[in-house]
């Protein structure tokens, strides 16, 4: 990619899965107000990233992209430097077809002006969509805008939203600091464990500089359980999948602030290989995953994928150990050790 960003998956904050469309300059400074506030930025989250709906239905008679005057009054710009001043970074949305999926204007043919629009408001991130693609291969549609960012001089983070299509953990690479590898999440179990199938399928090609996306979080939105949304945060952990929060951070109850704040599991996500799925072979309704740390650790997910409670049992030997290993077993949400030096 060339800006030598994504040396760990992102951390920060995504409006589309809460918001939709009805985002403001108020609530975007209001959500980089609440990170700041409940300590969210000092854990890692510091990307506070504009989706789709940002920008007016046109571009403005010079052919250029313009935030919309109803709703960012004050211009990109300032909400950077608002954004900047709590020391977080402002994310941006675009698409790369002749419109975005909420058909405002697209970037493809105009990636030179609008990266050099984004470097100039002193935006960090870009979020770059699929829709309205005129059949253009996403090969050939992505790495323009990866050039245009590097050109303008700002280090700009480069995330592909490009669906999956065409194998992008095979070409992206080189492409962009992350790429999806699923269609959009939604907020219930069916979607998100759909959505951890087809991205744990790329695990062995992520690495760093550039990450399996398998979208952003639904944690806190009200559609699965406390514990469902335990699993989907631990998943998107061990996946090493970015982790941005989709909820309404302003408003969130201590459950959502209690998973999302988990240090431990996040120190998962920010140091360990990625984690890959194993099926367990018993019964294939239950998974575990495992990823290896360098030094002898292991974090596992169990995860029941059945709809009542049961037993998993994790073999030294399926896991990779042998027989006479002895562990320490940490329990991640229990936030305890549950035994020590035990064997199995
Ligand atoms: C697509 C993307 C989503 C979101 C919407 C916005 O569906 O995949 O992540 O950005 O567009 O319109």
């Amino acid at each position: 990619v060339g800006n030598g960003l994504a040396n760990t998956p992102q951390m920060g904050w995504n409006s589309w899965n809460y918001f939709g469309c009805k985002i403001n300059e108020k609530v975007i400074r209001e959500t980089a107000d609440a990170l700041i506030s409940t300590g969210l930025a000092k854990l890692g989250y510091r990307y506070v990233n504009l989706d789709d709906c940002w920008s007016e239905v046109q571009r403005d008679s010079k052919g250029q992209l313009v935030p919309d005057s109803k709703t960012f009054p004050s211009g990109i710009k300032a909400l950077a430097d608002y954004v900047h001043s709590k020391g977080l970074k402002l994310g941006i949305y675009s698409d790369a077809g002749a419109f975005t999926c909420a058909v405002r204007p697209g970037s493809l043919f105009h990636e030179s002006d609008d990266a050099k629009s984004f470097a100039s408001w002193g935006v960090d991130y870009l979020k770059y969509d699929n829709c309205f693609n005129l059949g253009i291969e996403p090969e050939k549609r992505y790495p323009p805008m990866r050039d245009a960012l590097n050109a303008t001089g700002h280090t700009i983070f480069y995330s592909l939203c490009e669906w999956g299509v065409n194998d992008p953990a095979l070409w992206a690479d080189k492409v962009g600091n992350s790429w999806r590898t699923t269609n959009d999440i939604n907020d219930s179990w069916a979607s998100m464990t759909e959505t951890a199938d087809i991205n744990d399928k790329w695990a062995s090609y992520a690495g760093p500089g550039g990450w399996n996306d398998p979208d952003a979080l639904e944690v806190g939105n009200g559609g699965m359980t406390y514990h469902e949304y335990r699993a989907h945060f631990s998943i998107w952990a061990l996946m090493k999948s970015p982790l941005l929060v989709g909820c309404d951070v302003r408003n969130m109850t201590a459950e959502t602030f209690e998973i999302i704040s988990n240090e431990e599991v996040i120190a998962i996500h920010l140091g360990f290989k990625e984690g890959k799925f194993m099926h367990m072979g018993l019964m294939d309704a239950f998974k575990f995953g495992l990823a290896r740390f360098l030094s002898k650790r292991m974090s596992v997910v169990l995860w029941n994928r059945c709809s009542k409670s049961g037993t998993i049992t994790a073999k030294w030997g399926t896991l990779g150990l042998e027989s006479s290993t002895s562990v320490s077993i940490k329990d991640l949400w229990k936030y305890e050790y549950v035994s020590k030096n035990s064997m199995s």
